[in-house]
């Protein structure tokens, strides 16, 4: 279990407990950070401490954590469902719905709430980091800090300065993610980052290739994994990330670009309006046992 060395930072705040939300918060609670978690409902609260619970157990189970630390860690994570109770974190991370109306509301109140020098982090995959920062009243203090999806095992953290990022404020995100045990990448605030910028048009291909018929969903996922090495295959990995989050990233890029290759495959569109999500709703391209 690591601890919060690189940085000062002893508590940051997680908006959203969905599935970046709630594994930001577990990988900041093994890493030695108090971590209060805000959702909006309490339901919603409950069922991430719930589910932190398993995941610590797991590992446990596994072996990879002692009970005791496990113990620690849980013991470090507080959910709670009003803005105002972020109010002495440090840093806060937001990772609600792909959204910029929702994502600048809750910057605004997170302004008014936060101490003024806290650092008010977003996990956006491909939204402008400045449209958040200037809803502040701190624009230097605003910033990307996009982790990966499942943010427990993945090594890398994109951090994106906006044109308005202090230096120190790009410093401390550095030394948090670094806190974390992740790789830091400093990014360009522009859509897309690298990742997503280079992964989308591919994944979007891929459902392309699908709906007009060249492969099945499993030759085509079988066909990258074997020939490119790829540990999944491009539907499997569009189900693990979100339909929904998937298409908003690439309509983001879109816009932003107008490229062609940005532009979401029309069966995308279809399976979120048929609430068709991937695996958190229980189907995608494929189907998952709820
Ligand atoms: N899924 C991925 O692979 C991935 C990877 C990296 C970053 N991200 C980014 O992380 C963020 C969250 O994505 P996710 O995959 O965890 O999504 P998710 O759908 O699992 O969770 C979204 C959360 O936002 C909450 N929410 C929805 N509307 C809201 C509103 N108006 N105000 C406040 N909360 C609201 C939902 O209740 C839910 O808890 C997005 O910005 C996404 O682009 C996603």
């Amino acid at each position: 279990m690591g601890t919060s060395t690189s940085t000062s930072m002893k508590r940051i705040g997680v908006v959203g407990s969905g599935i970046m939300g709630s594994g930001v918060a577990e990988v900041a609670a093994k890493s030695g950070f108090e971590v209060v978690l805000r959702s909006r409902t309490r339901d919603c609260a409950d069922a991430m401490l719930t589910g932190l619970d398993a995941s610590l157990a797991r590992q446990v189970k596994k072996g990879r954590l002692e009970e005791d630390d496990a113990a620690l860690v849980r013991g470090r994570v507080s959910a709670v469902t009003a803005v105002d109770e972020l109010s002495a974190c440090e840093l806060v991370l937001e990772s609600i719905v792909e959204d910029l109306a929702a994502k600048q509301d809750l910057f605004r109140e997170l302004d008014r709430v936060c101490a003024p020098g806290a650092i008010l982090a977003t996990n956006t995959s491909t939204l402008p980091v400045v449209d958040m920062a200037m809803v502040t009243q701190r624009p230097d203090r605003v910033c990307g800090i996009h982790f990966f999806n499942p943010a427990t095992a993945m090594s890398l953290v994109e951090v994106v300065p906006a044109i308005t990022t202090s230096d120190a404020t790009l410093d401390e995100a550095r030394g948090f993610v670094a806190a974390c045990g992740k790789t830091a990448v400093t990014v360009k605030d522009q859509a897309g980052f690298v990742v997503n910028a280079l992964l989308f048009p591919y994944l979007n291909n891929a459902v392309r290739l699908f709906d007009a018929g060249v492969a099945s969903r499993d030759d085509i996922d079988t066909a990258m994994k074997g020939g490119c090495n790829f540990p999944m295959g491009p539907l499997e990995l569009l189900d693990l990330v979100g339909l929904d989050t998937s298409l908003a990233i690439l309509d983001a890029l879109y816009a932003e670009f107008r490229d062609a290759n940005f532009a979401p495959a029309p069966l995308l569109r279809r399976m979120v309006a048929a609430e068709r999500l991937g695996r958190k709703s229980g189907a995608g391209f494929y189907d998952y046992q709820r």
